[in-house]
Formats: structure tokens, C-alpha cells, sequence
């Protein structure tokens, strides 16, 4: 009998994120949460996910070489990065869109940031602006750029994260159009953030099933289904549907990177760099001038 109600205790109480242990955990949550089609979106990688499964092994290859019969009452984590001591080497990546998976999205990512002393970095994708994050956070934040809506938008999207408090500009270079994520393709993930609320037919059997996650999306759709730093003149906020056509016209250069050098004072990082040739392209006179 004991056993059973320990079992029963398990099976309803064991998920939920104070008693996640790991990522993996925090995974199956998620996976419960959101439809399939976010779940997807967030868990998926390009084409057969050769990367995606790569980038993993390569992670499990890295051990630690531990210094053993050595006292270590306490461990410092701390780093200096750009300038601000961080409590762990760990800086949050941007994910655009972050507003479907939770009407609170970037802000409660950079919250979450600050109250553990590490950085943020808010995708050129977000849903919330530049000085909603600033006043939520207190993590340092970055700002990931796609060059989305041409020159003159970013130069003043550039502006307004200065005017926030933003310390550093990580410019995406590894992304020349939207990648065919086939788990996406076969979801039709991207009609999920269609203009009408029609293109949301299809999902219908999946978001029945995840009533709090309709709820919110439902509730919050206006706002997250525009790029809230993302000011097309005579338009307004460019509207996520267009998000991949934005990705195909947001391919960067090198020449590139030289007017957004002169445009972004602070720190610049180049995010997306694959292979020892571009490092040292990027570390020549000629690419920095
Ligand atoms: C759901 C999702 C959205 C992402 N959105 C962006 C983005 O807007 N800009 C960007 O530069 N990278 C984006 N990325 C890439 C991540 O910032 C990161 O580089 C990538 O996920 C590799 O790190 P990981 O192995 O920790 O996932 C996104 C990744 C995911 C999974």
C-alpha cells in the first residue's frame, strides 16, 4: 500500500520545475506544457539535426580534471566578462520568439539572469522592447543582431538598446535565411505566428490538450506576434509572420561589420563564427578597419 501512494505520490507530483533536477527534467516539462509544435520549434535543430545531435557529443566529450585530497571550503565561480564580474562562466543565448513559449518570455528569461548574476542576450526577435527588459532586469544585457528591416532600422534599433543600457552587441553571422528545421516544415510551425488567428486551425488538436498554454498565447498574441525593437518607418513593429523573409534579407558581411562597428560603441561580439578560418578573418586588420 505504501509503495502504491509513493508511486501515486510520484507519478503527480514528480514533474513540476522546484523539483527538477536537470535539463533533461525541465525538458519533459516543457514537452507537457507547450503543443508540439513549440516543443519543436524550441527542441528541434536544421535538417536531419546532424549539428544539433554533434553540438550535444561534443559537450559530453569535455571532462573536468579534478585537483583531488585539496581542501576547497568554497568554490568561486565568478568571471570577468566585457567588464562585469558574472557569478558563473554561463551567458543566456537569445531565442527569438521566446513569447510563444510563455507570455513572459525575454522578460522572465532576464529576470531569471539577474537573479543568478549572469548575462542575457535579447534576439533581435523579441517581444519585448529594449526598455521593458531594462526595467525588469538586472543581469547585464546584450543585444543579438539580424540585420532585419535594412541599414537605417538597425542603426536606430542600435540606438535605442544604447539608450537602454544594453553593454554588448552580438552581431549573428551564421544565419543567411531561415534554416529548414524539418520538424518545423512538417508542423507548419511558422502559420502558428500567422497574421489571423485562422492560420491557427490546424494546431487545434494539440492546443485543446494544453488549455494553459492556449490561454496565455491566446491572451498575449497581439503583442508577441510583432518584434518589438524592430521599427519599420510608416509600419510599426515588424510583425513575427514576416520573420522569414526578415532571415533571408539579413545576410551579413564583413563590409557589414564595419558600419556596425561605427554605429555600436561598446563591445561587439560575432556570434555564429564555424571554423578556424573565419576566427582569423575576423582577427585581421583589414576585417576590423
Ligand atoms: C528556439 C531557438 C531560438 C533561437 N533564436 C535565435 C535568435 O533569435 N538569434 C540567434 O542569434 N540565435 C538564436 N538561436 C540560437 C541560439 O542562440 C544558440 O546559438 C544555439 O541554440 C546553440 O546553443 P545551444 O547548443 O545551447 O542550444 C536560437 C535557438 C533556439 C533553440
Amino acid at each position: 500500500m505504501g509503495g502504491s501512494r509513493e508511486a501515486f505520490r510520484l507519478f503527480f507530483c514528480a514533474m513540476t520545475v522546484q523539483r527538477a533536477v536537470n535539463i533533461d527534467d525541465l525538458r519533459k516539462l516543457a514537452q507537457r506544457r507547450v503543443p508540439r509544435a513549440v516543443f519543436d520549434y524550441i527542441d528541434g535543430g536544421a535538417d536531419g539535426e546532424v549539428t544539433l545531435r554533434e553540438n550535444c557529443r561534443a559537450w559530453e566529450e569535455i571532462l573536468f580534471r579534478p585537483r583531488n585530497a585539496v581542501a576547497t571550503p568554497q568554490c568561486d565561480t565568478r568571471v570577468n566578462v566585457l567588464g562585469r564580474d558574472l557569478a558563473l562562466p554561463v551567458i543566456l543565448a537569445p531565442l527569438g520568439s521566446s513569447r510563444m513559449f510563455h507570455p513572459t518570455g525575454e522578460l522572465a528569461a532576464a529576470k531569471a539572469a539577474g537573479n543568478e548574476g549572469i548575462a542575457y542576450t535579447l534576439s533581435t526577435f523579441s517581444g519585448y522592447s529594449f526598455s521593458e527588459l531594462a526595467a525588469a532586469s538586472t543581469a547585464p544585457l546584450w543585444y543579438q543582431l539580424y540585420l532585419a528591416g535594412g541599414r537605417e532600422v538597425v542603426e536606430a534599433t542600435l540606438a535605442s538598446a544604447l539608450r537602454s543600457n544594453f553593454k554588448a552587441l552580438a552581431v549573428t553571422i551564421d544565419t543567411n535565411g531561415p534554416g529548414m528545421r524539418e520538424r518545423d516544415f512538417r508542423n507548419g510551425a511558422p502559420q502558428l505566428m500567422g497574421k489571423s488567428l485562422f492560420a491557427m486551425l490546424p494546431f487545434t488538436s494539440q492546443v485543446i490538450v494544453r488549455p494553459k498554454w492556449a490561454a496565455g498565447f491566446l491572451m498575449d498574441r497581439r503583442e508577441a506576434m510583432h518584434y518589438a525593437n524592430v521599427i519599420i518607418p510608416g509600419k510599426g513593429p515588424l510583425p513575427a509572420a514576416d520573420v522569414q523573409n526578415s532571415l533571408r534579407d539579413s545576410v551579413v558581411t564583413w563590409a557589414d561589420l564595419k558600419w556596425i562597428r561605427r554605429a555600436w560603441p561598446g563591445p561587439i561580439l560575432v556570434k555564429g563564427v564555424s571554423t578556424g578560418d573565419d576566427a582569423l578573418a575576423l582577427s585581421t586588420p583589414a576585417s576590423r578597419a
